[in-house]
């Protein structure tokens, strides 16, 4: 049986929201950048949140907020994945993880491999850490965007300490290959480094990608491996503050129970009630109806793109609501987002804040509904006709 997609608001509702998304650019813009979706909350979510609001539950995340039982049900349903319960912790969102796992495996000055383009705060949370970035751009191939296993390991041999991850990939979409991770699971115990996955857009792996949580990619994988994760993309909960880290092995959980107390301190109360609802069974149809709407809007992209920007070019993503699109033929430069804000009145991501290969690309965000997504690509492929 086939599955209805989860219509989005409309424009008149979400134009009342204020988040980052509603409330950067003049209601002429349509605002395809951060990644925000513009659902309504599951029920399960919207129920447990509007109690909470009830009530005044508006303390501090109590010592078991259940977001590791929640957890360990969602990635047996979800990716076949069993996770031990007490090798998962939580804190406020992904980065916040990432920033104090890198703080307790790197030492100051450390490099650490990251794979842009790539979701542009990896480069300041390393920084935050005191590491270096150290690029080894992804690899553009007739399959898509693959891990260049090579240079990462040229890098590591060279004294890189740590591998930042994401996987799924962020802009690409890209849901790496068990193999590849398998791969770069050996690279990095043979230089006796970590490798920390964030994995914030796992649950939006549409079916058939072969998307595999990175612990799950081998043995060696769970030793050495960290996964950083939340409901917060899947479930637009970025404001409400709580993601999990998952480790595979006595040492990593050894590692995350020596992070400072504030750092589980810090999750949200709302994020972790909304965490629980999200990745217990009753949310499962909502987040399939979503993606089910994301893999017609992909399509319906490939498609507009093809009509209205014959000469863009974009591998369909495996995960996730985010376009990497290459923009450099329509000579709007370094920064195609710039021209078409200005010129278009669409909102895109810039591409050179992803790093090394940046230049002539942005990032559309197409979590919104299928009309808008139609306006925005007619207005970006006028331009272009201009
Ligand atoms: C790959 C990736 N990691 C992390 C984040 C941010 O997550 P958080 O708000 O939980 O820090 C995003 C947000 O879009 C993302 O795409």
């Amino acid at each position: 049986m086939s599955i209805a997609p989860l219509d989005a608001l409309p424009l008149e509702t979400l134009r009342r929201r204020s988040s980052t998304k509603w409330r950067t650019f003049p209601e002429d813009v349509l605002p395809l950048f951060v990644a925000e979706t513009d659902f309504p909350l599951a029920e399960p979510i919207r129920a447990v949140l509007a109690e909470a609001v009830e009530i005044g539950d508006t303390g501090y995340t109590p010592p078991d907020p259940g977001v590791r039982s929640a957890y360990v049900g969602f990635a047996r349903r979800r990716f076949g994945w069993e996770i031990e319960p007490q090798r998962v912790s939580w804190t406020g969102d992904v980065m916040m993880g990432v920033v104090e796992l890198l703080r307790a495996t790197v030492t100051r000055g450390d490099r650490v491999v990251i794979t842009p383009p790539v979701y542009p705060p990896f480069f300041f949370c390393i920084e935050e850490a005191g590491g270096v970035p150290q690029d080894v751009p992804l690899l553009a191939s007739d399959d898509g965007w693959l891990l260049d296993l090579e240079g990462i390991e040229t890098a590591l041999a060279d004294g890189a300490r740590a591998v930042l991850l994401c996987n799924p990939h962020n802009p690409t979409g890209t849901a790496h290959a068990k193999e590849s991770l398998a791969a770069l699971a050996e690279i990095a115990a043979r230089y006796g480094a970590v490798v920390i996955s964030d994995e914030i857009h796992a649950p939006l792996a549409q079916p058939g990608s072969g998307f595999t949580p990175f612990l799950m990619a081998s043995a060696t994988a769970a030793e050495i491996g960290y996964a950083v994760t939340s409901a917060s993309k899947a479930f637009n909960l970025a404001g409400l503050k709580c993601a999990l880290i998952v480790t595979g092995a006595d040492a990593t959980t050894a590692v995350v129970r020596g992070l400072p107390r504030e750092v589980e301190w810090r999750t949200g109360l709302f994020g972790a009630i909304a965490a629980v609802a999200a990745f217990d069974e009753a949310s499962d149809a909502w987040l399939d109806s979503l993606l089910a709407r994301l893999d017609e809007n992909r399509m319906l992209l490939a498609d507009l793109v093809a009509e209205h920007l014959p000469l863009a070019r974009f591998a369909i993503p495996d995960a996730g609501f985010l376009a990497w699109i290459d923009l450099s033929a329509y000579g709007w430069g370094d920064d195609p987002a710039r021209a078409i804000l200005t010129g278009a009145r669409v909102a895109l991501h810039h591409g050179p804040e992803f790093g090394a290969g940046g230049a002539g690309y942005a990032r559309l965000n197409f979590g919104c509904s299928p009309d808008v997504l139609r306006e925005a690509v007619a207005r970006i492929g006028a331009l272009a006709r201009a």
